[in-house]
């Protein structure tokens, strides 16, 4: 079997991540992927110290990369939704499979980006775009594949709960924290989207997406982030045997579904409420599985570009077949209303 040949664009925390793994770990992605997982380009606007790329051209234009000959599958890890849209829509069309750890893309312009790549025949995959190294993704489209779920709830931002766990065991300030956060490599480039909900509900969009079979809504998810709990807040809480967690929530009713994240009162004896620091944790109801639950590290390098990785395993096993990313063909969702929320 010939090499799965990948371009890589970004070099920043998930592509730097990403680059490492395909070279450290290549002898054991070679066996489990049933053949070579070859990194062939890099699109990057800087070279960087920790990212080291040995023979590998790197572009400065990252479109080349998606347009390369050499190129079977590529990885856009630049984050925003302007050059990186246009990164995917381009590989795509050049008969590129993708895979992208963007949250921010996938909630915001994923039903265009999926149909497009079943019209070109290609996966998108986007394991990394929800709570980093867990692999949540892959649990409801395979491991939940007989199952209706028909909620979920989680802890799907790692900075968010990071401040909160620092702010409640050390009483640091949120400022202090936050900024941990951002030297940790946890935090978005805009870190608002992580304090105000925004990065959560991406990830809620893309999470209820796959879970109840239905198109992207994230402009409909209710969004309410932790930037107005206070040290006093989390005091009083654990006085009262709570603790505060940023969750979100997805349930599929009858008619409507149900989307929303926001602050949360837990009781200290519930699993969730244990969840500290950046880790993850998502609660799925299956019908038939019943609960299960899924924990990790939410952000950082190696944990994300674990994911990227094994979404690349995935296209490397469907030997030019295509995986959908949704577990089901675009054509087959369901559109459901968005419940209103107060
Ligand atoms: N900023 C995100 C978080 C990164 O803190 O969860 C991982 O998606």
């Amino acid at each position: 079997m010939s090499a799965l040949r990948i371009g890589v664009c970004g070099n920043g925390t998930v592509g730097g991540g990403t680059i490492e793994l395909l070279h450290s770990q290549s002898d054991l992605l070679s066996s489990r992927a049933g053949r070579e997982l070859r990194l062939t380009r890099v699109g990057a606007r800087r070279d960087r110290d920790d990212c080291p790329t040995g023979d590998v051209p790197v572009h400065r234009d990252l479109l080349e990369v998606a347009r390369a000959d050499d190129v079977d599958v590529v990885v856009e890890s630049i984050g925003g939704t302007t050059l990186a849209k246009e990164i995917v829509e381009t590989a795509l069309r050049s008969g590129k499979s993708v895979v992208t750890a963007n949250k921010a893309l996938i909630a915001e312009h994923g039903n265009e980006l999926l149909a497009l790549a079943e019209e070109y025949g290609q996966s998108l995959l986007c394991e990394a775009a929800v709570a980093g190294g867990v692999p949540i993704l892959k649990a409801l489209r395979d491991g939940m594949a007989a199952n209706a779920v028909t909620e979920l709830s989680g802890i799907i931002n790692g900075t968010g709960n990071f401040i909160l766990t620092e702010m409640g065991a050390h009483q640091r300030p949120f400022d202090e924290v936050l900024a941990e956060a951002q030297d940790l490599g946890y935090a978005e480039a805009d870190p608002t989207f992580d304090v105000e909900g925004v990065d959560a509900a991406h990830k809620l969009s893309i999470l209820a997406a796959m879970a109840f079979a239905t198109p992207l809504n994230f402009s409909e998810v209710f969004c309410e982030g932790i930037s107005g709990v206070t040290p006093a807040d989390i005091q009083f809480a654990d006085e009262l045997g709570y603790r505060i967690k940023h969750l979100g929530i997805a349930k599929e009713h009858a008619d409507a579904v149900e989307l929303r994240v926001h602050p949360t009162l837990l009781p200290k004896d519930t699993l969730l409420a244990s969840v500290d620091g950046v880790l993850n944790a998502v609660c799925l109801h299956g019908h038939a599985a019943g609960e299960t639950v899924y924990s990790g590290a939410g952000a950082g390098r190696l944990p994300t570009a674990s994911a990227v990785v094994a979404d690349l395993v995935d296209i490397a096993r469907a030997e030019g077949g295509s995986v959908h990313c949704l577990g089901v063909p675009v054509g087959a969702l369901r559109a459901k209303p968005v419940m209103p929320m107060d």
